[in-house]
């Protein structure tokens, strides 16, 4: 049952690839087979790609990597780049091992809001709710907590976070498993999630690179090609690559592709984006690995930049073919791909898996992706497999269940509290509505990936998902506190409900979304049907309570915006809540804020609209069953508030929006130059050196099948049946523009994450916040910058780019945030110089501190003085 929609998915895969009575190999005649990309959008080639192991954080690892890949054979290299395939061990993917140096097979598992489809693991709130608390250190906290369950079920390394997509379409399937839809917020999520789960061991995966703004139509398969994502140079980098620049610079070990092109060019084996812009530009050291089923080719992808293969299998999952395995064996043996490149693979692998400290003490899987069963198949997906004890019931959660409630709690927003209507008394007579404040009947973890929308929503679907270790319903949460509560869990307003006029009616309402190989109500992924309206009718529901009830209380758990125009401005609709998405602590989180236990203090990690037209066109989903998607981010830098800003259009609430039970003033805001700016940074820095090793062809003898060896069907291996005869062959149609000569560095790299000298706090600006309401409280200051207005670059007036949350305030106490402004958070990307530039060096600069867009506090001018706005 486990699998089941995915192999159905895979199946279905398989069907359309061989629905011709050849089967076809699903490689280059199929690239050839893309669209024209409109001008202007190009991806140009970028060979060699740059060799790892120069940045010196890296160092000490590389040395090790180096010293033991310089003794491995080219089976063991090729085994630790290539997944063994699907279903072909206990995790998500695992490649194979170079057992000699006591590497063993290295678990692949999701995902970003905690380990799926295993037992005796935490469900945390997801990277929607995480981005709503504005709080960096519970976004570190929860990475920590993550990375240790991953190291505690054996996993080496954890496929999270997600920052890609953006957010860029409402509508679309995975932005909940992200941190909003804003660069810097993504971008600091990102950040302290990889540090979190690194300083346990684990391995962490950025993903998926980039412009993955939609599910359908996100795969390549033999009747369509996958959309491609034409994103122009700015925007790519102020906008879609940020924060994976930020992960780059938080050190993280590995990145995921996206299975969309970029420009044209796929993005498994997009040359510019893996070598130019990764691994050149932002000077990345650990891995690049396919997302699954995205590898397209061969020599092609390895040449382009590619360092892994996920889960490994090839054009037809499941029959053991692969383009690498054997396969990349012979490319090395014929000399097509140079070894040089192979090696550079193999200590991107290495490096990471030293650097992190798993050659010491780390544990092996201790779990199965596939089965609950203690004893079961040790490879699923063989013809015939041996089995084994797969599951050992590892109990990794610890305390975590805190943790997960404090972030859920956090996170909730307050968008409306008319006549303070919240918090509610304990004793109040209170009506609560709705399947959303229930459990789903079959069991909380009856569908597979959460791929149904049963109960209350606790994350979206697909392989962002966790099982729940239990779940505490709002019904179980707010039964434990009230005796005076009745529940209706029912989408229908029961015909019968009494009302009395100090009744508090309490409607729980949901919006889900999540990822392509599942389609819920005729949602393939995107909201495709459900549009950005609640599901299963909530409007009315939360109509017919507001006609009955004086005092309506309404909780929204959600992927996304919604619109709620129908019933936002109805009187008796008196207070809002967002819970987004909390995990297992669903219930406790909610009527901590309900009762006033703690205040609300979250914030729209997105903005509210109040029509789905307020958005540009460009950014709908695109339904085009055939031919290759052309999908053109022509809005550029004006998405989400940025683009209400510019068409100068009022949300219903602005991004980074939401209220408290108390209040709070913003006083004595004040600036400081820190460093001054030049228009463009100091010189980078040449690259350090890179390991290197010796290049002859090894013999063949290395991938020749071991003797006696006991072969799994469908296993992919690195062997060969008769390598020794395999000679070099001139004459491979290496792609255009290929070239063995290393590229001048890019004057934007120098270090992780880009030129050190981005990072250069040019400014800190701080406010005292004080909370002068009659509540205890948490304030968040976001911090948005404006570019000089005469700057010859049109960008969005305001863009956050800092914030900082508050200790809980007392009334009548107060704290001074301090903000700190880099380099990078006040230039734009130059696209002709290729570098990022500080328009006017900074003169004419304005910083904005506020709680939310729409609502600025305080203004400070670079140069000048700061002042109140409000
Ligand atoms: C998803 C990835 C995920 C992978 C492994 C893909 O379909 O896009 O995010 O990590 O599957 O499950």
């Amino acid at each position: 049952m486990f699998f089941t929609i995915r192999v159905i998915a895979l199946l279905s895969l398989l069907a359309t690839r061989v629905s011709t009575s050849v089967v076809e190999p699903f490689g280059v005649e199929h690239l050839e087979n893309r669209a024209d990309v409109p001008d202007n959008f190009r991806s140009p080639p970028y060979y060699p790609t740059p060799k790892g192991g120069w940045v010196p954080a890296w160092e000490e690892a590389y040395a090790k990597a180096h010293a033991v890949v310089s003794k491995m054979t080219l089976a063991e290299k090729v085994n630790l780049t290539t997944g063994t395939g699907f279903l072909m061990g206990p995790c998500v993917g695992q490649t194979g091992s170079a057992p000699r140096f006591g590497i063993p097979r290295l678990c692949l598992q999701d995902g970003p809001l905690g380990l799926r489809n295993t037992d005796h693991n935490t469900a945390f709130p997801a990277g929607i709710s995480v981005g709503a608390t504005f709080d960096k250190k519970l976004m570190y906290d929860r990475g920590r907590a993550m990375g240790e369950e991953f190291r505690g079920k054996g996993v080496n390394i954890h496929l999270g976070p997600s920052v890609g997509p953006l957010g860029r379409k409402p509508r679309a399937g995975r932005n909940w498993e992200g941190f909003g839809s804003d660069p810097s917020l993504q971008a600091v999520g990102a950040a302290e999630t990889i540090k979190g789960v690194q300083s346990t061991g684990v391995i962490a995966t950025v993903k998926h690179l980039v412009g993955n703004e939609q599910e359908m139509y996100r795969m390549t398969n033999v009747v369509q090609r996958a959309y491609s994502a034409n994103i122009d140079d700015r925007t790519l980098h102020e906008l879609y690559l940020w924060p994976f620049a930020e992960a780059v610079k938080a050190g993280v070990g590995a990145v995921m592709m996206a299975y969309n092109d970029v420009n044209g060019s796929a993005s498994s084996q997009n040359s510019k984006l893996i070598s130019g812009i990764l691994k050149d530009e932002l000077g990345f050291q650990g891995f690049v690995m396919t997302d699954w089923y995205a590898h397209l080719s061969g020599v092609a992808s390895a040449l382009a930049g590619l360092d892994m293969s996920m889960p490994g299998d090839g054009s037809i999952p499941l029959t053991g073919s692969t383009y690498w395995g054997g396969e990349l064996s012979s490319s090395i043996l014929n000399g097509s791909l140079p070894l040089e490149r192979l090696n550079d693979m193999v200590t991107r692998i290495v490096a990471p898996w030293f650097k992190f400290g798993q050659d010491k003490d780390f544990p092996l899987p201790n779990f199965s992706a596939y089965t609950q069963n203690a004893e079961g198949l040790l490879y699923p997906g063989a013809l015939f497999s041996p089995r084994g004890i797969v599951n050992r019931f590892v109990n990794v959660q610890g305390d975590h269940h805190k943790l997960a409630r404090v972030i859920a709690r956090e996170s909730i927003t307050l968008l409306k509290n008319d006549d303070d209507l919240l918090p509610l008394g304990r004793n109040w007579t209170l009506k609560v509505f709705g399947t959303d404040a229930g459990t789903n009947p079959k069991g909380i973890n009856s569908c597979t990936d959460k791929g149904c929308n049963k109960g209350v929503l606790t994350m979206g679907w697909g392989s962002g998902s966790a099982n729940l270790p239990y779940l505490v319903t709002p019904e179980d949460a707010i039964r434990n506190i009230s005796k005076n509560a009745e529940f209706h869990i029912t989408d229908r307003f029961p015909r019968n409900v009494e009302a009395g006029p100090d009744d508090v009616a309490i409607v729980f309402v949901n919006a889900d979304s999540g990822e392509n190989y599942i389609s819920v109500e005729g949602n393939p992924g995107d909201r495709t049907k459900a549009e950005l309206k609640l599901w299963h009718d909530g409007d009315e529901l939360i109509e017919a309570a507001a006609n009955k009830f004086s005092n309506v209380v309404v909780v929204v758990h959600t992927v996304g915006p919604i619109t709620m125009e129908r019933w936002i401005n109805l009187p008796s609709v008196k207070s809002v809540l967002f819970a987004h998405l909390p995990g297992q602590e669903a219930g406790n989180s909610v009527t901590d804020i309900l009762f006033g236990d703690f205040s609300p203090c979250g914030h729209l990690p997105y903005t509210i609209p109040k029509a789905e037209s307020d958005y540009p066109d460009s950014v709908s989903l695109i339904n085009q069953p055939f031919g290759q998607i052309q999908d053109t981010f022509s809005e550029g830098l004006f998405v989400d508030y940025r683009h209400f800003q510019k068409a100068n259009i009022t949300p219903r609430y602005h991004f980074g929006y939401g209220l408290s039970y108390t209040t709070f003033n913003f006083t004595e805001p004040a600036m400081n130059t820190v460093t001054p700016l030049s228009e463009y940074p100091p010189t980078r820095k040449p690259k350090g050196k890179a390991p290197s090793y010796p290049n002859d062809i090894p013999p063949g003898s290395e991938v020749a099948w071991p003797k006696n060896f006991n072969r799994i069907w469908r296993y992919i291996y690195p062997y060969l049946d008769d390598p020794s005869a395999i000679k070099p062959k001139p004459g491979y149609p290496y792609p255009d523009g290929y070239s063995t000569e290393p590229k001048p560095d890019p004057r934007a790299g120098g270090a992780e994450g880009g030129n050190p000298a981005l990072w250069d706090v040019a400014f800190t600006v701080s406010i005292k916040v004080t909370n002068t309401g009659k509540k205890a409280g948490r304030a968040v200051a976001q911090l948005y910058v404006e570019l000089p207005t005469d700057s010859a670059y049109p960008t969005p007036k305001l863009q956050l780019r800092q914030f900082e949350k508050t200790a809980t305030l007392e009334p009548g106490q107060s704290e001074v945030l301090k903000m700190e402004i880099t380099r990078k958070d006040v230039s734009i990307w130059d696209t002709v110089k290729q570098d990022w530039k500080a328009p006017g060096a900074g003169k004419g600069l304005k910083f904005w501190v506020g709680e939310s867009v729409g609502d600025l506090k305080a203004v400070c001018e670079a140069g000048e003085s700061c002042k109140l706005s409000g």
